[in-house]
């Protein structure tokens, strides 16, 4: 990185098209934190005006799309979540539709997203407002607020994007966005700072563009302000307004407190063919990928030799067997560092065990990313 003539990282200077949005701020008086912020609503919508990208839940901002795409968004990237979106419109294009959707075509249609109890309060909290409010959602933030699954992001998002009712909506990148612009090295995973942040833009919103407001922020973090890499600050409309920026503090902010080391878990995953279907069952109703469908797997891992001694203890007749490579999954708490076999039957083993054949593997039982490379393996990829 290159330094510039205060001993500062140098991000450059902002490029042609962004001088005319740069706010000057009277070096003999710096702006408070609030002035800061109120400062940045005028460049940040103009650059929103001709920046925002075209997205499905933002062409059509009612209700019910953009409080799934907002869930949908707290798990993935912009462009993986737009199938995950258009697939579950198609399906449930109302929130009647989505209170009657059976547990496991939700969890389908969800599959490889991740946090499935996300997908179940949408289901819990569509059910509320069937019976509560007519099958719409909520005109206020506070109502959105006491509904399963939405936390003061979401009920920000939806009441601002859907309602254009004045509140923020602070998500991570918000955050990053935010803490960068004040220089400040609060630990952005504090509750108090989240509030803090929060409390600061409610003041400093524009009350007819509070979507605007919102989702540009919420853009400015994903498009320039970009987390795991240097900020693009050349294009960024907050440049002369950044004090994160002029002290040289971007590399360090946002802070967050170090996590604690997550637990691995070695696994060894079966793939039991039998008559070209592959055994799968159904994970327990609690806990982690709950009542989703995994591959049989046992602790450990395994040799070729115990693999098949313990299918042959549970009653398996075994033609071949094959590895079928490593992989690893990253959970939030736990990893699992998993080895595989595919295993053909000639007589299959006592146990839980459905037999799926390829097609109800894709359309019908939802099995979570952890096993992908495992159903890679199936289908001869890998
Ligand atoms: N990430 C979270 N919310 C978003 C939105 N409304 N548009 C684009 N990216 C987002």
């Amino acid at each position: 990185m290159k330094i510039d003539a205060e001993g500062c990282p140098d991000y450059g200077t902002p490029g042609k098209l962004y001088e005319k949005l740069q706010v000057l701020e009277p070096e003999e008086a710096p702006f408070s934190p609030e002035e800061r912020l109120r400062a940045m609503a005028a460049p940040l919508l103009a650059w929103y005006e001709s920046h925002a990208r075209i997205l499905p839940w933002r062409e059509r901002p009612e209700p019910y799309r953009v409080w799934i795409s907002e869930i949908m968004l707290q798990q993935t990237r912009v462009e993986a979540v737009k199938p995950y979106f258009n697939r579950f419109m198609e399906e449930l294009p109302d929130i009647r539709a989505l209170a009657r959707v059976e547990e496991e075509r939700l969890l389908k249609l969800w599959e490889g997203l991740g946090y499935y109890n996300r997908a179940r309060n949408l289901k819990k909290a569509a059910q509320v407002v069937t019976e509560v409010y007519e099958g719409c959602l909520p005109h206020t933030y506070e109502e959105l607020l006491k509904l399963p699954g939405i936390g003061s992001y979401t009920a920000g998002a939806i009441a601002s994007i859907a309602y254009n009712i004045p509140v923020p909506a602070v998500d991570g990148n918000v955050l990053r966005v935010l803490s960068r612009l004040l220089a400040s090295r609060e630990d952005i995973l504090r509750q108090s700072v989240k509030r803090k942040m929060e409390a600061y833009l409610q003041n400093a919103m524009p009350r007819e563009r509070a979507g605007d407001f919102n989702q540009s922020l919420i853009e400015i973090g994903a498009t320039v302000c970009v987390p795991g890499g240097p900020p693009k600050c050349r294009e960024c409309p907050l440049y002369s307004l950044c004090l994160g920026r002029k002290q040289g503090l971007l590399d360090s902010i946002p802070y967050k407190t170090p996590k604690k080391p997550r637990k691995v878990e070695e696994r060894t995953i079966l793939l039991l063919e039998f008559e070209g279907r592959v055994a799968v069952e159904k994970r327990p109703g609690k806990g982690l990928l709950a009542s989703l469908y995994q591959f049989p797997n046992l602790e450990g891992r395994l040799k070729e030799r115990e693999v098949k001694q313990i299918l042959e203890s549970a009653g398996a007749g075994i033609k071949r067997v094959e590895g079928a490579g490593e992989a690893k999954h990253i959970f939030s708490h736990v990893e699992w560092h998993m080895t595989g076999y595919r295993v053909f039957l000639e007589t299959v083993p006592q146990g839980k065990y459905l037999f799926a054949d390829r097609q109800e593997l894709r359309e019908k039982y939802p099995v979570p990313n952890a096993f992908s490379a495992y159903i890679k393996a199936l289908n001869g990829e890998s």
